[in-house]
């Protein structure tokens, strides 16, 4: 196994900038201000909440150039080989202009002290580059979701929204796409990348085979992929990650695929991506999660993948691909398995994967007629924050009697997990009003959650019993109630 094959390489400010004898977790965000000086871009939280540090990151993909925002904070130096990196200082023009969406931000007063507007700038870019070429303005919508990973303390976010309407009135500004393309094809390495750095080393694969065999090597490594947990474990509790094996050069691993009536989502698809395809899946159960899950700069980054193998109590993906029944792909050099997602959770960070396996994939039932599904995710804030409490239901019907129910939750127990009691209340019964409030009494023999800052046991419990009223009146046989006509019902009711 190579320890150093070459230095890190990426395309920044109009050439291929080289990096070598760097720690495998200095972040991007250290490189940039520490090393490169160049300071523009800020350092708020260093954990991916404020977007202070937000850059745009590029890449080809099937010869096409991606551009997405990420948190250069939690992003690790050696991530960044083979990619395209742009900071705010890239949007100056060759006159000395100001880019349009800085000219914006100046016209609409979107700026105070300053120390967010960088940040805010370069996800006002991502929102302009996705827009330059079809010409669309974009609506409130997917402004306040480009922007759902900024906070701003002075300003307001009103005349920031106000600049992401401006930006697009103004003369427009070509992005030359092709000169990025160009350099990117030219340090396109199949050679995978080795660093090492103070015993320490940094593997980037870039097939599964590679991947696999890697692990069997280094049982001991830490699996990289998204770094929207990881990162948090370097800048927050100063850890020392080891052997680090990233899985973001995969191209396996970041495939997308429907068969035998399942979408299958490889573990190194993004969030953003695999959201987006489930909830083409399922609009009306999805798209509102999609959209709180995180902010658009983490679920650039952060993986499906990744969420389900850290299996956090309080992520967000396990509760509704558990009450859909979805399974977990399993690789290693040994072959490949499956398991019902459920059963890959064993206890509170222990989960049934093996030293020498990784994640493979993620495979998710495509809707049926006869299952009402649901989730509903708590959270103090909209958009980028933890839920105190998610839960996801589906249950099967044949006609009024309900086959089998499928109901988990996260912020509940010390796994994401089922309500064995209240599933089984349900299951061969009729969907009643007596039936669900019998059940929502039986979910107190299934949880017994804690307190913490996020939500004390006490609201845990009612408000997953009453998320399961909820889920009644939505989907109840009779007359069931509209998202928002039950949402208008909780005010009424309060
Ligand atoms: C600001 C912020 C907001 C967030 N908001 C949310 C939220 O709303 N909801 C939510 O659920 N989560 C949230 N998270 C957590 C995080 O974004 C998710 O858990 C994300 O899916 C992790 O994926 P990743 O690719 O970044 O994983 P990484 O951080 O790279 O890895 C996470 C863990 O999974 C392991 N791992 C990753 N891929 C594989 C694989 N293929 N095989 C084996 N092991 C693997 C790693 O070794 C590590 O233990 C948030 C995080 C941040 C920083
Ligand atoms: S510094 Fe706050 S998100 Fe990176
Ligand atoms: S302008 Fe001061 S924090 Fe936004």
């Amino acid at each position: 196994m190579p320890e150093t094959t070459r230095p890190i390489q990426f395309y920044f400010r109009g050439q291929t900038h080289e990096v070598a004898g760097q720690p495998t977790t200095r972040t991007v965000l250290q490189h940039l201000r520490e090393d490169l000086h160049c300071t523009g871009t800020k350092e708020g939280c260093a954990e991916g909440d404020c977007g202070a540090c937000t850059v745009v990151v590029g890449e080809l993909r099937d010869d096409q150039l991606e551009l997405k925002t990420v948190n250069a904070c939690i992003q690790f130096l050696p991530t960044l080989d083979g990619r395209a990196l742009f900071t705010v200082e890239d949007l100056k023009q060759a006159d000395g202009c100001l880019h349009p969406v800085q000219q914006a931000m100046v016209e609409c007063h979107g700026s105070q002290c300053g120390f967010c507007t960088p940040g805010f700038v370069m996800s006002l870019w991502g929102l302009y580059l996705k827009h330059d070429k079809d010409g669309i303005t974009p609506d409130k919508r997917e402004i306040d979701d480009a922007l759902s990973g900024n906070l701003c303390r002075c300003t307001g976010y009103r005349p920031i929204i106000d600049a992401a309407r401006r930006m697009g009135e103004l003369p427009k500004v070509e992005f030359d796409r092709e000169a990025v393309k160009t350099a990117l094809r030219a340090i396109d390495q199949d050679t995978p990348l080795a660093v090492t750095h103070a015993g320490q080393t940094f593997h980037a694969p870039r097939t599964l085979a590679q991947l696999v065999q890697l692990r069997t090597d280094l049982p001991k490594a830490r699996i990289l992929a998204g770094s929207t947990d990881v990162g948090l474990w370097v800048t927050k509790q100063m850890r020392e990650l080891g052997d680090i094996v990233y899985i973001g050069r995969v191209e396996e691993l970041r495939a997308m695929q429907v068969q035998d009536g399942m979408l299958e989502i490889g573990a190194g698809v993004s969030l953003e991506e695999a959201y987006a395809e489930a909830a083409r899946h399922y609009p009306e159960e999805l798209s509102e999660l999609w959209q709180r899950f995180a902010s658009l700069p983490v679920r650039n980054a952060g993986t499906l993948g990744g969420n389900v193998a850290n299996g956090s109590p309080i992520g967000d993906s396990m509760p509704w691909l558990i009450a859909l029944g979805a399974q977990i792909v399993l690789a290693s050099v040994r072959g490949q398995r499956m398991m019902p997602l459920e059963d890959f959770y064993l206890a509170y960070q222990k989960s049934a994967l093996q030293a020498d396996e990784v994640v493979q994939a993620v495979r998710i039932p495509l809707p049926r007629k006869d299952v009402r599904f649901r989730v509903y995710k708590l959270s103090k804030r909209f958009d980028q924050d933890i839920s105190a409490v998610c839960a996801a239901f589906a249950l099967r019907m044949e006609g009024d009697t309900i086959a089998e129910a499928r109901i988990a939750f996260g912020g509940m127990a010390a796994t994401p997990k089922r309500a064995a009691h209240a599933e089984a209340l349900l299951q061969g019964g009729a969907w009643s009003e007596a039936q669900v409030q019998a059940a929502m009494t039986a979910l107190a023999q299934d949880y017994a959650p804690l307190s913490d800052m996020r939500a004390s046991a006490a609201y845990r419990l009612r408000t997953a019993q009453n998320l399961l009223y909820r889920y009644w009146l939505e989907t109840r046989t009779d007359a069931p109630l509209a998202r928002e006509d039950v949402r208008a019902f909780a005010v009424s009711a309060a």
